[in-house]
């Protein structure tokens, strides 16, 4: 039997070549050898405040971005995550086990719970506003904003949920992720220890230099999503110009030599993004770019990525919202009897009748 793999990405922001190469890339290779599942994961976007209609609309595109990256719907499951709602069963379930200390550890928890802003509003005495005041993370101090929904604290449950669901053995996702990875692995552990052996204990599965895109406008923070500034990412759905813009635009370090190494992290990651769209080793392409200057190689580098967005938004245009639904459905019914299974089995280990 095949090892099993799962992993999912939320249908918020703007999809970028970071999740594309730090996580989907790793996917395609995946599927012939393992029994695949791909979620898009739209309770893990409420999280964060949505558009319903932006929501639904950004659902069917993320199916579309892992179809034209070369997910095949017949080798794989591929659904949306509230369509199965043992997902959420089993996150309650788990709650019950978690502890506040996990999830007040979580990196990306404290993270966006400082990013998110909050309003201050002064009034008089006569109840009048006198003042509102949008607080930034930054206003805040970094201080963890109380405000902030129990979606968000509690979304490492919902994540070990998923992907305990489906005796996954195998998480392809991008380094950002590894701390929740680790948390699901001590839920597994700390429900088997105390009702026998029921969950499967997962792995991380990463890729190196795919683990982390950084941002293009400051090599020091990951390629985002969220990010405020549209300079700090490539989206998948971005036409050749807009590509060749911002690689124009894109931080580089002092000096002119194209260097692979720490102490020049923009260029770095720059070399990073080409080597892996391009199928080369980064000394390769230092190699290839010795005696140039930042200017060819940033000339070749939006090159690259227009060959390779091409064909992707070529395939992403091609599928109708229709066709994707369809393909979304199936899929939620090729997992149901798995995640309904498992579910039966953990109520009856703990005593619900
Ligand atoms: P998210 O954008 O947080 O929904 O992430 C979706 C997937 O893409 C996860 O597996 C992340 O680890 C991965 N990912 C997101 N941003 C990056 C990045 N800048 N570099 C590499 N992988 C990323
Ligand atoms: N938390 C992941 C992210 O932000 C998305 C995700 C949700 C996920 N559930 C998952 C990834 C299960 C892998 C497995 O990228």
């Amino acid at each position: 039997m095949n090892k099993k793999i799962f992993s999912g990405v939320q249908p918020s922001g703007n999809l970028h070549i970071g999740n594309y190469l730090g996580a989907i890339k790793n996917w395609v290779e995946l599927q012939d050898k393992y029994d695949s599942v791909f979620c898009v994961v739209d309770l893990h976007a409420i999280t964060t405040p949505q558009d319903p209609e932006e929501l639904r609309k950004k659902t069917i595109e993320v199916a579309k971005i892992y179809l034209a990256a070369g997910i095949d719907p017949e080798k794989c499951a591929i659904f949306i995550q509230s369509h199965i709602p043992e997902h959420t069963e089993l996150t309650w379930i788990l709650n019950t086990i978690i502890r506040m200390s996990d999830l007040s550890r979580m990196t990306q928890f404290k993270d966006k719970s400082r990013a998110i802003s909050a309003k201050a509003v002064h009034k008089n005495s006569k109840g009048e506003i006198i003042e509102e005041k949008v607080m930034t993370g930054e206003l805040l101090g970094g201080r963890t904003n109380k405000n902030i929904n129990v979606g968000l604290f509690d979304y490492p449950a919902l994540m070990a949920a998923d992907i305990l669901l489906y005796d996954t053995e195998v998480v392809p996702v991008g380094e950002d992720q590894l701390q929740h990875i680790e948390l699901t692995r001590v839920l597994a552990k700390r429900f088997n220890q105390k009702f026998g052996e029921t969950f499967k204990i997962p792995e991380a599965g990463v890729v190196k230099e795919g683990m982390r895109i950084m941002g293009l406008d400051d090599p020091t923070k990951k390629m985002s999503k969220s990010a405020t500034s549209e300079y700090n990412y490539i989206g998948l759905t971005d036409d050749a110009d807009t590509v060749r813009n911002k690689i124009k635009k894109a931080v580089t370090d002092s000096g002119s030599e194209i260097k692979y190494t720490d102490d020049k992290p923009a260029l770095k990651n720059l070399i990073n993004i080409y080597s892996l769209l391009d199928d080369k080793k980064p000394e390769e392409v230092v190699e290839k770019y010795k005696g140039k200057g930042y200017a060819d190689f940033k000339n070749d580098l939006a090159e690259v990525i227009i060959k390779f967005l091409e064909p992707f938004q070529e395939k992403f245009n091609s599928l109708s919202d229709d066709e994707v639904l369809g393909i979304l459905k199936k899929g939620a019914e090729k997992v149901r009897p798995m995640a309904e299974a498992k579910m039966k089995e953990v109520k009856e280990k703990m005593g619900l009748i």
